[in-house]
């Protein structure tokens, strides 16, 4: 992609007087501010609509900008060389010194920390003095958005800009993994874990305490398009849209297919823009065939649980 410097420009400047804008990533776009400004962090809050309580993801250029606000470990070299950038999120003790907003962190001593690798937020990241504070750039509990047109539906006029970068070619957010201890997932993502197995050369547990609430991704409720969701469907009923994992020969109206031959990577990305147009398209409700679950496939069938919670 040809990076346009005069929207780097404007999206720095913005960032500089402690503005939110949106920006784009290979997961999902993004909500940014500085995250060591109180006053662009909290406006983070406010436009998304975000419980104070909820923790927000910090990107980082590189990991020596990090070594200021962060220890790591081993573990996270390791990962960090073979992943980063890319698509996945590092939990790490936060340094008593670091200048990270209180707000960024709700008080605790964790942060969460991603590299993202699409290249215009690289090429902005480079030229600030700060380090990124940014959720996916969606109303709290909706479905992220993976293109600018999606930040707009949600935002409208009330986000001073929108850092174009086509759509992301992930689709789906980040994977979260905590360093601190033993490795654990906190939330599935666009690094497929078996991946992230082998490199480390053993199982990693995935946490899904829903009681205690490490990651509010993991909440009942969320990634939601705002109306119901029926999962394993074999019939649909009337008005009612079904997504399909691979493109059948009969096509109907209300058919919407998630890849051409059955890729997962192909259904992942285009997962959030199928449910988008559909809402758009008024079906009352959707019916999901079942999509194989494993790779990608696990990501995909968590988000589709956690929305159908309607
Ligand atoms: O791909 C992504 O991760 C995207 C792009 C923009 O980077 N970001 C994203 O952010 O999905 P968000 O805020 O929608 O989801 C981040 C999740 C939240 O569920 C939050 O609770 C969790 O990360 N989180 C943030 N800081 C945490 C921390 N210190 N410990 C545990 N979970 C944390
Ligand atoms: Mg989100």
């Amino acid at each position: 992609m040809k990076i346009n410097l005069a929207n780097i420009k404007k999206a720095k400047n913005l960032l500089n007087n402690n503005e939110c804008i949106a920006i784009p990533t290979e997961t999902v776009y993004g909500l940014a501010g500085n995250a060591y400004s109180n006053k662009a962090c909290k406006k983070i809050f406010k436009l998304k609509k975000r419980p104070k309580y909820n923790p927000l993801i910090v990107h980082y250029h590189n990991y020596h900008d990090l070594k200021k606000d962060c220890n790591f470990n081993n573990t996270f070299l390791k990962l960090y060389k073979k992943f980063s950038p890319g698509p996945i999120t590092f939990i790490l003790d936060l340094k008593k010194n670091s200048k990270i907003s209180k707000f960024v962190t709700n008080k605790k001593m964790t942060l969460a920390v991603r590299f993202p690798k699409h290249p215009v937020t690289r090429n902005l990241l480079k030229k600030l003095s700060f380090p990124l504070a940014a959720p996916s750039a969606n109303l709290s509990k909706r479905v992220s958005a993976v293109c600018s047109s999606d930040v707009h539906e949600d935002f409208g006029k009330k986000i001073k800009y929108i850092l174009e970068g086509g759509k992301s070619s992930i689709g789906i957010e980040s994977t979260i993994i905590d360093l601190r201890k033993k490795p654990q997932i906190l939330r599935l993502g666009g690094l497929d874990i078996s991946t992230i197995q082998s490199v480390l050369n053993k199982k990693i547990k995935i946490r899904n305490n829903q009681s205690k609430i490490t990651v509010p991704g993991q909440f009942k409720l969320h990634y939601s398009p705002g109306i119901p969701i029926r999962m394993n469907a074999k019939k649909i009923k009337n008005n009612e849209a079904y997504i399909l994992f691979k493109r059948k020969k009969i096509s109907k109206p209300n058919y919407f297919f998630l890849s051409k031959k059955g890729d997962l990577k192909e259904a992942a990305k285009n997962l959030y823009s199928t449910l988008r147009m559909i809402k758009k398209n008024k079906y009352s409700s959707i019916a999901v065939c079942k999509i194989p679950n494993k790779g990608l496939g696990k990501t995909i069938n968590d988000r589709l649980i956690r929305a159908s919670k309607f």
